[in-house]
């Protein structure tokens, strides 16, 4: 009997597509990422986060009443749950933003009652329901979870408010200017939806199980967590306090090089000559420089940039303009993946209804390369 050819595996899934979607498209030839058709640099430069949410959740971008009426909805929901509150708080101070956030998402799941009911996890319109309440929820947990860490009491919401402004208020009791705040937008509106990435895949695979929504997202917080994907913006900015200075770019790289160490913000599993979000954060990131004369950190952003694309010809991602701009803004570095959380939440759930409105289980195979079959000693 002659054995069957071994199958091809394909290590980290590169190359396999593992089902359609229709929420976006990442393409490497072109350099584009659209959602929902539109391109995200032309939405980055022109709609509320609000309105990139719901076309993300609808397929459309929202008419005017639907957008007034999505705005107050989410500015109803706002509010912390004293509950929440309480967990939060349980937690020491040492606990990492993205664990303090794992933490109270699933918590917000265990206060969900409609989940009990009877078809109460699949329900899609629950389920938009709640996309809308994690949506409205993160900013006040994010900016809580900064404050607690810095001895600061929190700042209630204001629903007078837009999301992005609201967001900033809470974290800094006070709204910036508004060039602060439109940088701030288009982070959002670039980090919200990115096709079958990592953490939109962990929501897949457990969404697939027809497991709950919070289980979906909170898994993908765990995966979003990781300096290879998520925890890139935070881990940048260490790497910019390490250098110090745009002088020490090159020893800092070749040093990095010379270690094999992966230098975090640069290199994408999918885009090979850059990332197609870059020049509109970048964009952003040249207005909060200016705003807050650092021409400083630009030089350094610069220095590393050209000399890592010398030596490898491999190109920023999202994460390396980003860092250094919520870094500008005020933000902790600990606080900067969370903040993708907050975005990204909106593709999640947009992926977690496309996946449970036409499900297949995941479940890949693997080959096995342990030891063949043998017999337990003694039996
Ligand atoms: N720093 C140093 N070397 C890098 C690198 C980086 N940021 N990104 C890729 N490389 C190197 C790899 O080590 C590999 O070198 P080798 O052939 O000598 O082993 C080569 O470039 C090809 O990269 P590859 O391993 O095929 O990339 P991938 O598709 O597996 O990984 C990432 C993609 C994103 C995981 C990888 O680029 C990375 O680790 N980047 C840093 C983390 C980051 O910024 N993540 C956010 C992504 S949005």
């Amino acid at each position: 009997m002659t054995d069957s050819p071994a199958p091809e595996v394909h290590r980290g899934l590169a190359g396999v597509v593992a089902d359609t979607t229709a929420i976006s498209k990442v393409d490497p030839a072109t350099n584009s990422l659209l959602y929902r058709g539109y391109p995200v640099q032309d939405l980055a430069a022109t709609q509320p986060f609000e309105a990139v949410a719901h076309l993300l959740w609808h397929g459309e971008l929202p008419s005017s009443a639907e957008l007034g009426a999505l705005q107050q909805r989410e500015r109803s929901l706002r509010a912390m749950d004293e509950r929440t509150r309480r967990a939060i708080d349980d937690l020491p101070l040492h606990t990492h933003p993205m664990d303090v956030l794992r933490t109270a998402v699933s918590q917000l799941g265990g206060l969900d009652e409609t989940l009990l009911r009877e078809d109460g996890i699949l329900d899609p319109e629950l389920n938009r329901d709640r996309a809308i309440h994690l949506f409205a929820q993160l900013p006040g947990i994010v900016a809580h979870t900064q404050r607690r860490r810095r001895g600061l009491d929190p700042v209630p919401p204001r629903d007078d408010l837009d999301y992005a402004r609201n967001f900033l208020w809470q974290t800094f009791g006070e709204v910036p200017d508004d060039a602060v705040v439109d940088a701030f937008r288009v982070s959002l509106v670039l980090y919200a939806e990115h096709s079958f990435n990592a953490s939109t895949f962990t929501a897949r695979v457990v969404a697939s199980t027809l497991s709950d929504v919070y289980s979906a997202v909170t898994a993908a917080i765990g995966a979003l967590k990781g300096p290879l994907h998520g925890g890139a913006n935070e881990a940048v900015m260490h790497a910019f306090a390490e250098i110090g200075s745009a002088d020490r770019a090159e020893a800092w790289l070749d040093d990095a090089l010379a270690a094999k160490r992966k230098v975090m913000g640069f290199g994408h599993r999918v885009y090979r000559h850059g990332d197609s979000r870059v020049p509109s954060m970048k964009a952003a990131l040249d207005a909060l420089v200016a705003h807050y004369d650092r021409t400083d950190l630009a030089d350094l952003y610069d220095a590393l940039e050209s000399a890592f694309v010398e030596r490898k010809g491999i190109y920023p991602n999202l994460d390396y303009p980003a860092g250094p701009a919520y870094h500008l803004m005020g933000f902790d570095t600990e606080t900067f993946t969370p903040i993708f959380v907050a975005a990204r939440v909106t593709g999640w759930t947009a992926h977690v209804a496309e996946q449970q409105g036409a499900n297949s289980l995941i479940r890949p195979l693997s080959q096995y390369v342990g030891p063949e079959r043998r017999e337990v000693p003694g039996r």
